[in-house]
């Protein structure tokens, strides 16, 4: 080790004192299985939850050039309108990823004279998005429309933004957007809603958490990943026309970068062609199955979606615990902080529609004598 690196050595003898150390571990995902060295577990930590990553793009050509030089390959257009009419909105913008397109869009929309409320459990993205705008930030406890309420009362910015995600990622509820968009409406805020884990996954056709809600049409800026539900990649924006026009202006995560390889939006407009219903179903069906089967087990299930936690709480015992799941033949990653807070360590389960009933059940089991073991219930 240079003598120079000796801060890193600290900084790392730290995080693996408070258990919270990661590991990449190499492994090779196959159908509903992951397979790590000679071990082949199901995977139940992945985001291909209708299990459409698998369609082979048929033309390959990299990128090499930001979208605002060379890199606006034509499939952009065909793929930006298709998602502009996937969330009934005027305009849709591609960004590499669903991180920089939350980057992208609350730095070019918010500035240093707005207010934005933001849910305490947002995504990191959002996170690092409202520090980066410099706008005045609010933290709203999770889900709770009085404190919402309350807060952007308090204040009196010209423009207010209100950020929630769909479906929370690692606590997989659904964000209470019928009383959210109500609490905007009256106000006059914008309400943005990062759908990356409920887009293409739930509501009719995939539209998504609000369209579930029924309020699609009070969302006014719309973040997503395609790299989810809809098994592509990329994410993307979408929203009024001057907002996108913003974007493509002041969006640094979108100017200053090179584009998304053309062949991935080909693949994203492959995947957008398809019907996709039938998965859909199959992956309600199979999240059913499963939040059943745990609460049967003992498990406090408190979420309705594809996203299932189960909150140990202690960092060393969930590794313990996925440690176990992983030696017999279970893929459920632990979460720890700083994704979660100190203390409210979990496995976050997710459920895909390529999991058969048997899979299912066998989990179940393992699961079962999990929670024995580790009294996780
Ligand atoms: C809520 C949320 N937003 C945005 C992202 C980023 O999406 P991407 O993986 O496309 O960068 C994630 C990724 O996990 C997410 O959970």
């Amino acid at each position: 080790m240079k003598p120079k690196f000796r801060f890193a050595e600290k900084a790392l003898q730290k995080i693996k004192k408070e258990n919270l150390y990661r590991q990449l571990r190499y492994g090779r995902v196959c159908g509903p299985h992951i397979t790590i060295g000679k071990k082949k577990l199901l995977n139940l930590c992945s985001n291909d939850y209708l299990g459409l990553s698998a369609r082979s793009p048929i033309h390959i050509q990299m990128q090499s050039s930001s979208r605002s030089v060379s890199g606006n390959d034509i499939l952009f257009k065909d793929l930006e309108d298709k998602l502009a009419s996937h969330k009934s909105q005027r305009g849709a913008l591609v960004f590499p990823t669903g991180y920089m397109a939350n980057l992208g869009a609350v730095s070019a929309l918010a500035g240093n004279e707005d207010l934005i409320l933001s849910d305490e459990l947002n995504h990191a993205s959002i996170i690092e998005a409202c520090r980066l705008c410099r706008a005045k930030t609010l933290v709203y406890k999770h889900n709770d429309t009085d404190d919402l309420l309350k807060k952007i009362k308090s204040n009196s910015a010209k423009t207010k933004f209100v950020i929630t995600e769909g479906i929370f990622s690692m606590d997989g509820d659904y964000a209470r957007l019928d009383e959210i968009a109500e609490i905007t409406e009256k106000c006059g805020a914008v309400l943005m809603v990062d759908d990356a884990h409920g887009d293409f996954a739930v509501g009719d056709d995939g539209k998504g958490t609000a369209h579930l809600f029924g309020v699609a049409k009070k969302v006014d800026v719309y973040t997503s990943s395609l790299s989810k539900a809809l098994g592509s990649f990329g994410g993307y924006v979408a929203s009024e026309k001057s907002a996108i026009d913003l974007c493509v202006n002041r969006a640094r995560s979108f100017i200053y970068t090179s584009a998304l390889p053309a062949f991935l939006a080909d693949a994203s407009l492959r995947r957008l062609s398809l019907d996709r219903t039938p998965n859909q179903k199959k992956l309600q069906k199979n999240a059913f199955r499963l939040r059943e089967g745990l609460k049967k087990s003992g498990y406090a299930i408190n979420t309705k979606t594809h996203i299932v936690p189960l909150i140990i709480g202690d960092e060393k015992k969930t590794l313990e615990f996925g440690r176990y799941l992983y030696e017999n033949g279970v893929f459920a990653q632990p979460i720890r902080y700083p994704t979660v807070p100190k203390k409210s360590a979990r496995i976050r389960v997710s459920v895909t529609a390529r999991l058969t009933d048997t899979q299912i059940e066998n989990a179940l089991d393992v699961f079962e004598r999990a929670g024995r073991k580790f009294r996780a219930f």
